[in-house]
């Protein structure tokens, strides 16, 4: 295990489980639609579910990426949602649009994200994560879609960075608070 790892939340074990159920969920819920099915990664954090997750998902699907600025170097969010990678569709209201992201912490990006597509004419704007900390929530905001629920601990791995570091970990831990409190 990584040395700044205190401990593994999700093996990749139960990541896979994860993912596999998630999948299902979609195929069942989307498969009535005569519109497309559209997997928005929002970048960085969720590429790597994102690509473990559309391989299960047996509907046809199209992705799109989007990223908008959440946290800065610490690992307090500032609240401040931009966006940096926007999407460009003509077609938005030919789209069921499936929002993956990695965490969600205050809710803050994807209250602002859901209603953004929605204004944008899509037609229909769901969210699925993998990870939930619904103890930091600052804004009401339920995904439709939640791979895990976890306490308030900062947490990397899969995807998930500390100042762009453990993204490529193949599993989710609790980053040891002394990596951060030590800066
Ligand atoms: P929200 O807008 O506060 O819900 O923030 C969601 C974003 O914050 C996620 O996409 C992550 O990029 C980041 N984030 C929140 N908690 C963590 C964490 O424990 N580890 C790494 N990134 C996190
Ligand atoms: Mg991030």
């Amino acid at each position: 295990m990584n040395k700044d790892i205190a401990k593994v939340l999700l093996s990749e074990q139960e990541i896979d489980s994860i993912v596999t159920k998630i999948a299902a969920d979609i195929d069942r819920d989307y498969a009535g639609s005569d519109k497309k099915l559209v997997l928005l990664c929002i970048l960085k954090g969720s590429v790597v579910f994102m690509g473990d997750l559309m391989k299960k998902i047996k509907l046809p699907v199209e992705i799109e990426f989007m990223r908008v600025s959440s946290y800065g170097v610490s690992t307090a969010s500032s609240g401040r949602i931009n966006i940096l990678l926007d999407l460009h569709r003509k077609d938005l209201s030919e789209c069921d649009i499936l929002v993956i992201e990695d965490i969600i912490d205050s809710g803050r990006t994807l209250s602002y994200l859901t209603e953004y597509l929605k204004l944008g004419g899509a037609h229909s704007v769901k969210t699925c994560t993998l990870l939930d900390k619904p103890s930091r929530r600052e804004v009401d905001f339920t995904p439709d879609y939640i791979g895990a629920f976890i306490p308030d601990e900062f947490v990397v791995g899969y995807g998930l960075d500390y100042n762009e570091k453990y993204r490529a970990l193949p599993y989710v831990g609790i980053l040891a608070p002394e990596v951060y409190e030590n800066r």
